[in-house]
């Protein structure tokens, strides 16, 4: 069954307090928490203040996807806040490598994300080193965007990296996961699924988290 992980950005900011604690009583089994810094990205999310508060309001996995250039100079920052899994882009990263050990050292588990336009093999000489990979199948920046099919293609050559290696690294698909999409992506060989607005924007979040898993 893949983890689901709702991703806070659609959330209702108003009434975090509730929307955590509707995450809490579902079968998702982390918290995806988008961060953009307006540089990386041509949007301005949320940071380290709010992420402090949401460690208060769950147990739950934080997985945090850092949008943001120079993730290194903040990586201490989210180990503090109470990340457990903290996501770096490739296309941001001059030392990737050296981003990875210093995202471990901190304790957390270590992801590093791709954009639509990065391939695959980029990742040939650090899947080993990693914990997840945070395949965007969106330009990242905003929630509600539409699903790019392509995306379909790389996660079949990310699986075939991974078996190949005989490595256990998560494959997370970010970006217009839809209750109608959700099968192929799994059955491409998804690991975990990102989903913003098909949970927080639907009537009933709670039996929307449990079809995702259950598809
Ligand atoms: C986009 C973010 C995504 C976004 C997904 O930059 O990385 O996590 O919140 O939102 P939906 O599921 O609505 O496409
Ligand atoms: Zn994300």
């Amino acid at each position: 069954m893949p983890i689901i992980a709702p991703s806070l950005l659609a959330s209702n900011f108003l009434r975090l307090e509730d929307e955590c604690k509707m995450i809490n009583q579902s079968e998702a089994e982390w918290f995806h928490l988008d961060v953009m810094d307006g540089r990386f990205v041509p949007n301005i999310s949320f940071g380290l203040p709010v992420i402090e508060h949401i460690r208060t309001a769950t147990t739950k996995v934080l997985d945090v996807h850092l949008m943001i250039e120079e993730p290194e100079k903040y990586a201490e920052a989210f180990a503090k806040a109470g990340a457990n899994i903290l996501s770096v882009h490739i296309e941001t990263c001059r030392n990737l490598h050296r981003n990875i050990q210093q995202i471990k050292a901190l304790g957390m588990k270590a992801g590093v994300a791709v954009n639509p336009h990065t391939p695959i093999h980029l990742l040939v000489d650090i899947i080993e080193d990693i914990d997840l990979v945070n395949l965007m199948s969106v330009n990242p920046g905003f929630g509600g965007q539409k699903f790019i099919p392509y995306t379909l293609t790389k996660i079949k050559q990310l699986s075939a990296l991974i078996k190949e290696r005989g490595v256990q690294v998560d494959i997370e698909i970010d970006g217009g996961v839809t209750i109608d999409n959700a099968k192929s992506i799994i059955n491409a060989g998804a690991t975990v699924l990102v989903a913003g607005n098909t949970v927080f924007k639907s009537t009933n979040p709670i039996d929307t988290i449990a079809a995702l898993r259950k598809l």
